[in-house]
């Protein structure tokens, strides 16, 4: 049997066992569920021993699920999955320089929509603008996801927008923390970095191949693990309620709202996508600067176009399109 599909098995193992909280299901049960002999069930309860899963087998009686260990492994996630096409493919890497990396080779070999690449420890994390994404193991979810939607490369940055809000929304249903978009798409709470995106694209001159969104969401980490110079500037799920996550959970609820609103944006287009972004965002209304490569720009921050463009009215009422820039308030 392939890694995959091991994979897919027992996550489904997982989750027959999860849903029986603390009963007992039998070994004769679960072979029933998952099609497969009481001996291959027993081979996979030790493989999930082997990655952390605590689990009791009583003669007569069966298995049960005790401890589940933060892990965003694909049976971890599939598990948990109640999607149909974000996730429907999961690549778990233990360690890589980059997911982007992965996902970009995986898109050009014919990956499905939907397939994501998720890791638990990234050594080259990649950030917008050429900088590194600190990517440690264990704390947090790092991961690509594939599209193929069939739309001319100029709409491509859109797919970040639709990025910035369904990961807000599914941040929020799976912790109840509240973070807000600062434009391009930074995700912040209270002023700190929690997460980040970068879209890259394979394109023909006039069709997408496949986006490649990359999305860092810190979960886990405690302030002293931060490095310095990100201490003032970042934060994570667990500083902000006080309490670990388990990455899966976000993971797939971020899955559940990325496939909620792609579905909306291919079927319905992009208005109420970028409705929903702008009121999310901080920075309308407000006096920024922009610093851009060409220098800075300072002016009142009117909304943004179709195309995710920045809109920023000078003190002169000069009207300027930024494209790309770090925004300071
Ligand atoms: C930013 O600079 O705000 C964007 C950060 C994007 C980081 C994610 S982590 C998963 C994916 N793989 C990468 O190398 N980068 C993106």
């Amino acid at each position: 049997m392939d890694k995959g599909a091991d994979g897919s098995m027992r996550g489904k193992l997982i989750q027959v066992l999860t849903e029986a909280g603390n009963e007992f299901t039998s070994g004769q049960y679960l072979s029933e569920q998952l099609g497969i002999s009481r001996t291959a069930v027993w081979k996979h309860i030790e493989e999930l021993r082997k990655s952390g899963y605590e689990l009791e087998a009583v003669p007569r009686k069966g298995y049960r699920l005790l401890f589940t260990p933060d892990t965003v492994s694909a049976e971890e996630i599939s598990s948990r999955l109640t999607t149909s096409i974000m996730g429907a493919q999961v690549h778990y890497e233990k360690s890589v320089p980059s997911t982007q990396e992965v996902a970009h080779k995986l898109a050009r070999d014919g990956a499905a929509e939907g397939t994501v690449i998720v890791a638990d420890e990234q050594t080259k994390g990649k950030g917008r603008l050429g900088r590194e994404w600190f990517s440690p193991p264990g704390t947090g979810l790092w991961f690509s996801l594939l599209l193929r939607p069939d739309i001319p490369p100029q709409q491509a940055p859109q797919l970040t927008l639709l990025t910035a809000v369904a990961v807000i929304e599914g941040i929020e249903e799976a912790t109840g923390v509240k973070a807000e978009i600062k434009w391009p798409n930074d995700l912040l709470v209270q002023g700190r970095k929690i997460a980040g995106i970068l879209t890259e694209m394979q394109s023909e001159p006039d069709r997408v191949q496949a986006v490649i969104v990359g999305v860092g969401i810190n979960v886990n980490q405690e302030k002293s693990s931060l490095p310095e110079d990100l201490q003032s500037i970042a934060t994570s799920l667990a500083i902000e309620k006080g309490t670990p996550f388990h990455r899966a959970d976000v993971l797939t609820s971020v899955l559940k709202r990325y496939e909620y609103w792609y579905q909306h944006f291919l079927h319905e287009g992009f208005d109420r996508v970028r409705r929903r972004w702008e009121a999310l965002a901080i920075s309308f209304g407000q006096k920024i600067t922009a610093r851009t490569v060409q220098g800075a720009e300072y002016g009142t921050a009117k909304g943004i176009t179709d195309d995710g463009v920045l809109i920023l009215e000078k003190e002169d009422g000069e009207i300027k399109y930024i494209y790309s820039a770090d925004i300071e308030f």
